[in-house]
């Protein structure tokens, strides 16, 4: 079993990814913590709470983490998540509450009390992961990977440059890829193939169970805004592929290169350039993924999401 802290920022795609992390028997689920990304921390984190309420999650800690990236005022992703950050369906008041710990210190404690065998898996801005990084060092040798969603090879999508987890906190992003541990990128390139169509909809429906029609419902409202904002037919179900990456890692086609991440361009903010032909001569030092075996990754996340009641 991979043991894994999903550090996010729910968000309808965290929220699928949180229920695909606790209940797929490949993952051990250990902590959810959250950031300030799609909406405020106050809201990503009431949304886990909720998210872990509905749908029976029990026993996995929830703490909430950064209000802010580490040198920028926060900017939220509410004409994608709506204000709420995960609107759409009525969701019921949430019957879980957070851990007293800051989400920062519940990801050092972890590290530093395992036997380095946890993977993080950050959907969202970077800054818990850079914070926890910055504050307690000693737990680099500890943090066996890091399968993260973010980023793009090419066109961003919140700047042409930039994808939005990048692009709202760049500072983290650039501490995060030069930590020196095993990274795994699940850029846009793999997202943008993981499209809820209605086929995907209709099997999430079919079972009439409670949970996977939830998620049915949070694709819904995300399809929406994604036609507004991009024009798409179907939305890309972004974070739950960075934990499908770490299950099955040939899940994603993927390749060793160099990735630095742009923090002072005056087009380029949140860019994470990756050197794909080795141009700079500087260390590959990332798995970037650039394909998805759609079928296959649809099929782990029905399967699972139809585990639940
Ligand atoms: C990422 O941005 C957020 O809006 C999504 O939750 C996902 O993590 C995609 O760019
Ligand atoms: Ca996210």
């Amino acid at each position: 079993k991979h043991k894994i802290i999903l550090d996010c920022d729910p968000g309808h795609d965290d929220a699928i990814a949180i229920l695909l992390a606790a209940h797929h028997p490949a993952i051990e689920l250990l902590a959810i913590t959250t950031v300030a990304g799609n909406q405020s921390v106050t809201k990503t984190t009431s949304n886990a709470l909720k998210v872990c309420s509905l749908a029976g999650i029990r026993g996995v800690p929830i703490a909430m983490g950064m209000d802010r990236p580490l040198l920028r005022p926060a900017r939220y992703a509410a004409d994608i998540h709506g204000e709420s950050g995960l609107d759409g369906p009525h969701i019921p008041a949430p019957t879980l509450e957070p851990v007293a710990q800051h989400g920062v210190d519940l990801i050092i404690e972890l590290l530093l009390n395992s036997a380095g065998d946890i993977t993080l898996v950050p959907t969202g801005p970077l800054t818990n992961i850079a914070t926890a990084i910055r504050r307690e060092p000693q737990i680099l040798p500890k943090i066996k990977a890091i399968s993260l969603m973010g980023g793009a090879i090419g066109l961003g999508n919140t700047t042409p440059s930039a994808e939005f987890n990048i692009w709202a906190d760049p500072e983290a992003a650039a501490i995060v890829f030069g930590c020196g541990r095993p990274i795994t990128m699940v850029p846009l390139e793999v997202t943008h193939q993981a499209l809820a169509t209605k086929e995907v909809l209709h099997r999430l429906r079919e079972a009439r169970r409670t949970v996977a029609t939830f998620a049915a419902d949070l694709l819904v409202f995300f399809a929406e805004t994604y036609h507004k904002v991009f024009g798409f037919v179907d939305p890309p179900v972004h974070d739950p592929c960075a934990v499908a990456a770490l299950i099955e890692p040939e899940i994603i086609q993927a390749r060793m290169m160099h990735v630095a991440v742009e923090t002072t361009g005056e087009w380029t903010v949140g860019r994470t350039v990756c050197d794909v032909y080795g141009k700079l001569g500087n260390e590959s030092q990332v798995r970037v993924g650039y394909g998805l075996n759609v079928p296959r990754f649809w099929d782990m996340l029905i399967e699972t999401l139809l585990t639940y009641d």
